[in-house]
């Protein structure tokens, strides 16, 4: 029996031939990419313009949640191209992720989310990028400048604030309650989802590859760029 594990499947009607595994772990995906680019447009990038402090800063910040719900609308259309119906790719069908579960107060919270969940989302998409089904791996490719410029929008802006100490104190407080809801994101240790997924070359990495790779990422840019403390955290891998 020849292993069909890693065979290449160009586009949607391709779906069809592949076996439903494959297929359901594709619509996953999808659907909680479509879900939670919404929400996050929603309860973190569209109020944070109205936080913004500066024409400037509220700007880019517009861009930044025009791409978010842009990145919403192109997973869905994709979604749609599969047969998965809309309705299922609402935040209303399907819990959005915890790290959303966060209520953004301030300009300075905004900007560490884009610098640490931008940083995970951009882990997350890098996964992807050789992906066998090749619809997703080009969403992702399309998708990852936005990613990385949202992650460098957080830097510059964490960078600008912490010019000045009351800037600092807001910025590594922030840090200090954001960031310890972030290794959760990449998923359990031990995941029949992230089994799948691996066995299919849907994605290259397990969840702890992914979230040591993560915490790593993070230090570099809060200890080494910013100055500041990356709270320590108890990251158990198996
Ligand atoms: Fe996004
Ligand atoms: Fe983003």
């Amino acid at each position: 029996m020849t292993d069909d594990t890693q065979t290449q499947v160009p586009t949607c009607e391709d779906l069809a031939g592949r076996p439903e595994e494959y297929r359901e772990a594709i619509g996953k995906l999808v659907i909680s990419h479509a879900v939670n680019e919404l929400y996050g447009a929603q309860v973190f990038d569209e109020p944070a313009i109205a936080l913004a402090p500066t024409p400037y800063a509220k700007w880019l910040t517009c861009r930044v949640a025009m791409e978010e719900y842009g990145h919403h609308v192109r997973f869905k259309e994709l979604g749609e191209q599969m047969g998965i119906a809309a309705e299922r790719m609402t935040p209303s069908e399907k819990k959005p992720l915890s790290i959303f579960e966060f209520d953004l107060e301030s300009w300075a919270q905004f900007c560490v989310i884009k610098l640490l969940a931008d940083l995970a989302e951009i882990l997350q998409v890098e996964d992807l990028l050789h992906c066998t089904f090749h619809p997703l791996r080009n969403l992702a490719r399309m998708t990852m400048p936005e990613e990385r410029f949202h992650a460098q929008f957080g830097e510059d802006f964490c960078t600008e604030l912490c010019q000045t100490e009351e800037g600092r104190r807001d910025v590594q407080a922030a840090i200090d309650i954001y960031y310890p809801i972030l290794p959760a994101f990449f998923g359990r240790s031990k995941s029949r989802n992230n089994d799948i997924f691996r066995k299919w070359g849907i994605k290259q990495r397990t969840n702890d590859e992914m979230r040591i790779d993560y915490v790593n990422r993070a230090r570099v840019l809060v200890e080494g760029k910013l100055g500041l403390k990356l709270p320590e955290l108890e990251i158990t891998v198996n």
